[in-house]
């Protein structure tokens, strides 16, 4: 929530932090609760949202975005995932894993096409790489894209799709040429209404229970050689190109999850006596909130380290894979130890659903598994720091 000598915000950086906040407290959090229990997608919610502009905060206008930078992006998604982490996995697909790969390998037809609904928010986009056999090992997938003539026709199935049940469009991860391996793989834009397409079993999951995750269905479904996206071999690159932004997205919904675990904490701290003082009084628990702040403010800084990277990286091009593997590593990690501290903070009441608590605790846990695991990401940095 704090601004950082390292990285001052701009009037428009606190406006859009301004402007999320205020949205996710009065809108997002009365709904947060009931959604969660009822494992229904919040419509309504995400398509205000989209109204907003959080949809397609760094596309630019000309595609129905907001056409801001990667730190108003961070900053709003954060703002967010604080008040509902299942509302910010909805608004971090559609921007990063969705619209960025578009917009750095479409073709200007595929940005007027398959951004504009979905960056101004009357549509929702989807992503889909894993399949039920490959989830870390991505490149090892089986799915088949075969050219016929003028299309390519899709087989086989894919799952773990978040917003999978009600997405419109979709940049779907096929193999092409599997001699090739991870350079044989081609990435396709696919309209959700495509014949051949359905959806599948929808993963009854622990958190974000209130974003819809499923599987895709594809028996021969014909798609136009016009939505490949980028050339064929290229989709490994354009994939993990794409989960840097992803992962840059991931860790700000941790940092929300965790500074949501903390605020709370810290009310109860105050308010809560035992043993004739307040329970903050005591250094067992007084410990728990620096530890948790300590590491809230890191995580902080790896991810605007992150943010400000890829923002670099429009003009210089280069790559910010381990400033994202990072900030996804240890924000995520953050959130998990700092929504553990709060349910132990708040003892029996930490474990009741009457309090928002237990919420943080389940929907922190996936932050360390999806858009690569905390293994996944270990091996990224470790690749990238021994060679
Ligand atoms: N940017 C650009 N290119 C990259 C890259 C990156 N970040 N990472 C790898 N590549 C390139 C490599 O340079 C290499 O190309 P060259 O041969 O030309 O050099 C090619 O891709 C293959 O790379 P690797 O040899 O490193 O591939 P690998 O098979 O060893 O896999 C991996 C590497 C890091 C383990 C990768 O498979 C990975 O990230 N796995 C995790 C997948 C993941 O995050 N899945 C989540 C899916 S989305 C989701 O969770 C659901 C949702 O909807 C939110």
């Amino acid at each position: 929530m704090s601004d950082t000598a390292l990285f001052p915000l701009s009037d428009e950086h606190k406006m859009i932090r301004e402007a999320a906040r205020d949205f996710a407290q009065s809108e997002i959090v009365p709904v947060a609760a009931q959604f969660d229990e009822s494992g229904e997608f919040p419509k309504e919610t995400i398509k205000k949202m989209g109204a907003l502009g959080f949809m397609g905060i760094e596309v630019p206008e000309t595609y129905g975005g907001a056409g801001m930078d990667t730190l108003s992006y961070v900053l709003a998604l954060e703002e967010i995932c604080k008040a509902d982490a299942a509302h910010g996995v909805v608004m971090s697909v559609n921007n990063s894993l969705y619209c960025h790969g578009i917009l750095k390998f479409g073709t200007e037809e595929q940005k007027k096409k398959f951004i504009t609904p979905v960056a101004s928010g009357t549509a929702i986009g989807a992503y889909s790489l894993t399949e039920p056999m490959s989830g870390s090992d991505a490149s090892n997938m089986k799915s088949r894209a075969t050219r016929e003539g003028g299309f390519y026709l899709l087989n086989g199935t894919k799952s773990w799709v978040t917003s999978g049940p009600v997405a419109d469009y979709f940049v779907v991860f096929m193999m092409t040429d599997p001699a090739k391996k991870a350079k044989g793989i081609t990435a396709f834009l696919v309209d959700g209404k495509t014949p051949g397409l359905t959806r599948g079993k929808k993963e009854p999951k622990l958190g974000i229970r209130a974003s819809a995750t499923s599987e895709l269905i594809f028996d021969n479904c014909k798609v136009p050689v016009e939505n490949r996206l980028g050339e064929e071999g290229e989709g490994f690159k354009i994939a993990m190109t794409v989960l840097d932004v992803g992962r840059i997205g991931i860790a700000s919904q941790a940092l929300g999850i965790a500074e949501a675990a903390y605020e709370a904490s810290v009310a109860y701290a105050k308010e809560r006596e035992a043993f004739g003082q307040k329970i903050g009084e005591f250094q067992g628990i007084g410990f728990k909130i620096a530890d948790m702040k300590t590491r809230i403010e890191a995580a902080r800084l790896l991810i605007y380290n992150a943010a400000l990277a890829k923002e670099r990286s429009k003009t210089s091009g280069e790559r910010f894979t381990l400033q994202a593997s990072t900030a996804k590593l240890f924000a995520s990690e953050t959130a998990m130890f700092c929504a553990h501290a709060a349910v132990q903070i708040h003892g029996g009441m930490g474990y009741s659903r009457e309090l928002p608590v237990e919420r943080y605790f389940r929907d922190a846990k996936i932050t360390e598994i999806y858009e690569g695991t905390s293994e996944i990401q270990r091996l990224v940095i470790s690749r990238a720091e021994l060679g």
